[in-house]
């Protein structure tokens, strides 16, 4: 008896890894549901790598999301209610329908995902590529965030012609930003700034350049990245070799900054302990702040400010002297003066008064012309702006002899040591900022 028993638990031990490894998801049947004010307020995938449910966002706020569960970095990579959080008793639900339904304390649905095509929703599932699907008895995904993706793309994940990427606002901000990436239906891959608050697009600052070849972008699980094309071919969008997606976390994000990312992360802890953020593989475009924006927008900072690479080659946006960030929590959003414009008077020697220029070397705004000056020097150019009320900012050029006049608002900026340029920004001297300011009592 008991050899005959140990042989049957010796069988069912053999065939139990098998059973494990086919069963390759937690299956969330139809009327489970999750409130954010659950201990768990999340499901992950069998791997446990991902999570989807309520992110702790704010204090009382939280995000309907996909995340990295197992590292340190919880970083989102997928949101949905448009990146907007909610409140607390806020609930998701797989109703008895097959609809995922978001619902607020009081009941009221804000968002919700459903089968594409009316097909019956047997159960969904969180899979360990980090795609949340709706899926039928079958398992036929009629619905998955792999399909709708927000700023981001992961391993095994495909766009397909007309999808895009659209970047959230700020760092903590997931509602929509200002920049797209997009394969358009001619199969062209390109990213654009939004004239908000429409959807318009401005031209675009970076083309794949593949009208009529390209078919699909895919980030394929050896982590390359790249267009397929018609012709059977690919068009990658880096050289880099890719690290192991077994041994790295990998995602490639459009960021608040208008910048497509590659990022990497090991998922194990290395001997000094997890790094304190994702690692930059690749990045596109190279030189944010110099692409080409064409006529319209701000470009990538907001108007009156300029651009400037730091040391991680990431945009910064900054204010020329005497003005300052008009959201000092948003450096995207651009700048003010701190001080009252220039009144256009007939005698020119009162427009003066009160009135300096100051200097900002290697850095231009190469729109907003209004006159052009050749055959003049530095000084020259500084004078003639400073006694024109129209004039906010003057360019000239080093060693050359040209000089533009600029109006406000200042669009496009940017700060490259390798430019001849030199701006000249119209300022109000202290004294008079004091004297015309809050100041008047101290006279
Ligand atoms: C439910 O709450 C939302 C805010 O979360 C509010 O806008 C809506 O009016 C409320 N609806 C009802 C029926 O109370
Ligand atoms: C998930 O549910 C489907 C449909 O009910 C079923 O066929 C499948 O076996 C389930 N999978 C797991 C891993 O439980
Ligand atoms: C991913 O793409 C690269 C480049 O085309 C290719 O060499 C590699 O075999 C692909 N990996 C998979 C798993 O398809
Ligand atoms: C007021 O203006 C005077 C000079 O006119 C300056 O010395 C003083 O610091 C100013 N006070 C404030 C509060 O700005």
């Amino acid at each position: 008896m008991a050899s005959l028993f140990q042989y049957l638990l010796c069988m069912v031990l053999l065939q139990l890894p098998l059973f494990i490894s086919a069963q390759t998801y937690n299956n969330i049947t139809l009327g489970s549901s999750i409130s954010n004010l659950d201990e768990k307020p999340y499901w992950t995938s069998r791997s446990g790598d991902f999570a989807f449910g309520f992110h702790p966002h704010h204090k009382d706020f939280f995000l309907l999301a996909i995340w990295y569960a197992k590292i340190p970095v919880k970083t989102i990579v997928w949101t949905a209610n448009d990146g907007k959080p909610v409140e607390r008793g806020a609930k998701i639900q797989l109703t008895s329908n097959g609809v995922l339904s978001l619902t607020t304390s009081n009941g009221t649905e804000i968002w919700k995902a459903e089968a594409i095509d009316n097909s019956q929703v047997a159960y969904a599932a969180i899979l360990d590529t980090g795609n949340f699907v709706l899926s039928t008895a079958e398992s036929k995904f009629v619905w998955a965030t792999f399909d709708n993706p927000t700023d981001t793309i992961l391993p095994n994940q495909v766009l397909d012609l007309g999808n895009k990427l659209s970047s959230r606002l700020t760092k903590d901000d997931y509602t929509v930003g200002r920049f797209e990436f997009v394969l358009l239906g001619d199969g062209n891959l390109v990213f654009y700034t939004i004239a908000r608050p429409t959807e318009k697009r401005n031209e675009p600052y970076w083309a794949s350049g593949t009208v009529d070849s390209g078919t699909q972008l895919e980030f394929n699980q050896s982590g390359y990245i790249y267009l397929t094309l018609k012709s059977g071919g690919i068009r990658s969008l880096s050289s880099e070799r890719p690290v192991s997606t077994e041994e790295y976390y990998q995602r490639a994000t459009l960021d608040y900054d208008g910048v497509f990312r590659q990022y990497t992360y090991p998922k194990s802890s290395p001997t000094n302990g997890w790094p304190e953020s994702w690692s930059t593989f690749w990045s596109l475009p190279q030189d944010i702040c110099t692409s080409s924006f064409g006529e319209f927008g701000s470009g990538v900072c907001g108007f009156n400010s300029y651009c400037k690479l730091d040391k991680d080659q990431r945009p910064e946006c900054l204010c020329p002297p005497g003005y300052s960030f008009i959201d000092p929590d948003n450096s995207f959003k651009g700048c003010k003066p701190n001080f009252v414009q220039q009144v256009c008077k007939a005698d020119e020697s009162r427009i003066v008064d009160g009135f300096e220029m100051q200097v900002l070397s290697n850095t231009d705004w190469p729109f907003a012309d209004y006159e052009w000056f050749k055959s003049v020097n530095q000084d020259w150019c500084e004078k003639t702006c400073l006694k024109d009320c129209f004039c906010a900012a003057a360019i000239s050029r080093r060693g050359g002899d040209d000089c533009w006049l600029k109006k406000f608002p200042l669009s496009r900026g940017f700060m490259n040591p390798s430019s001849d340029r030199i701006a000249l920004i119209k300022i109000q001297t202290l004294e008079h900022l004091n004297n015309n300011g809050m100041n008047l009592s101290a006279e």
